[in-house]
């Protein structure tokens, strides 16, 4: 069976766009492949996190992914700095990875240009430490976004470059993994084109919004000042309301807009009411179960706990194969 494994960098609550664009994907997939799912702490450090965020920051997106139907009796789901080995297999290939393809890395780039004065060695070997996660468990295939496709690249370099040096064909070179349907894209609130953190708060639906964020939210929306014309194309900011609408409301309910949008009779402020009303109903158990999971600290600490016994087992296996490969003898 094919190693599917995936990262997440536990940045903040998960919004509608990464629920439809990574985890329900994640969800499925689980069914057919050997999956690994993990909460990429280390990489956090780059960016120099207190210790408190980073703690409370991890125990919340595990509780959201579990939430969201992640199976820790399907899937190996783990937190990535309670696998030491992974740094050592992050020093290994470190030993082989150059400073000036990592300096030509455009996320390296954009980082040192937003934060000059933070221009660290974590932050030049983030794509190493991405390779080690991925090569600990000698995965097949990583589900990731176009932002991280350079990454991905540098892992196969160096796993190639690692098969080459020893001559063994030891580590498989990992393909970014394609989704059969063509990847969803969550519109924003506010007339962006994607839904994403970097594009403001009140534009961003989270899985965790109450009613009355949520309310504030969509009765904000941007809109245009309505049809002109029968049958008219729809601006951007109307075209995310109706792509958000068909998420969550019946396909007889978005027809009925779409019609009134046609034929210039559509309100607006009752669409984003209609919206409001789906979208919460929606969220609702996704909320409560986050919500449950969240306060019970002792089954997210069984679940840690689960998840790196799982994991060590395979990274164990990889670092005793490494070392030898290399030519440790003890
Ligand atoms: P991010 O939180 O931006 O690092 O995104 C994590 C993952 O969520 C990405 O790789 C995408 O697969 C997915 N994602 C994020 N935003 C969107 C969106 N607006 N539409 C669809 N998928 C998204
Ligand atoms: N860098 C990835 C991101 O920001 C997270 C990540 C870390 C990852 N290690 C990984 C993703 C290994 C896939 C495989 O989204």
């Amino acid at each position: 069976m094919e190693t599917i494994l995936s990262g997440m960098r536990p940045t903040g609550d998960l919004h509608l766009g990464n629920y439809y664009g990574a985890l329900l994907n994640f969800v499925k997939l689980q069914e057919k492949y050997d999956c690994y799912f993990f909460i990429a702490d280390f990489h956090l450090l780059t960016t120099h996190p207190n210790p408190a965020d980073l703690n409370n920051n991890v125990r919340k997106i595990l509780a959201q992914y579990l939430a969201c139907g992640l199976d820790p009796d399907k899937s190996t789901i783990y937190v990535q700095s309670s696998v030491p080995e992974v740094a050592e297999l992050y020093m290994y290939l470190n030993m082989i990875t150059y400073v000036g393809e990592l300096e030509r890395t455009t996320a390296f780039k954009e980082k040192i240009r937003q934060n000059p004065n933070n221009i660290n060695a974590g932050l030049l070997t983030y794509p190493s430490l991405m390779a080690a996660d991925i090569l600990l468990h000698r995965a097949n295939k990583v589900p990731v976004g176009k932002d991280q496709q350079q990454h991905l690249e540098i892992t196969r370099d160096i796993a190639e470059r690692f098969n080459r040096m020893y001559k063994q064909d030891y580590f498989p070179l990992p393909q970014a993994f394609n989704f059969e349907r063509e990847l969803v894209k969550i519109p924003s609130l506010d007339g962006n084109g994607k839904m994403s953190k970097s594009y403001g708060e009140q534009a961003t639906i989270y899985l965790t919004d109450d009613t009355s964020v949520l309310k504030k939210k969509i009765m904000k929306a941007k809109t245009d000042e309505g049809p002109q014309s029968p049958n008219s194309q729809k601006s951007v900011e109307i075209e995310n309301l109706f792509s958000l609408m068909r998420l969550v409301s019946k396909q007889e309910i978005v027809q009925q807009f779409e019609d009134s949008y046609n034929d210039c009779s559509i309100r607006y402020g009752d669409m984003k009411k209609q919206l409001l009303q789906d979208m919460d109903l929606f969220l609702a158990p996704l909320r409560e179960k986050i919500k449950e999971l969240s306060s019970n600290e002792t089954y997210l600490n069984k679940i840690i706990h689960i998840g790196a016994e799982k994991a060590r087992e395979s990274a164990k296996k990889t670092i005793r194969e490494v070392r030898e490969i290399i030519g440790f003898k003890i």
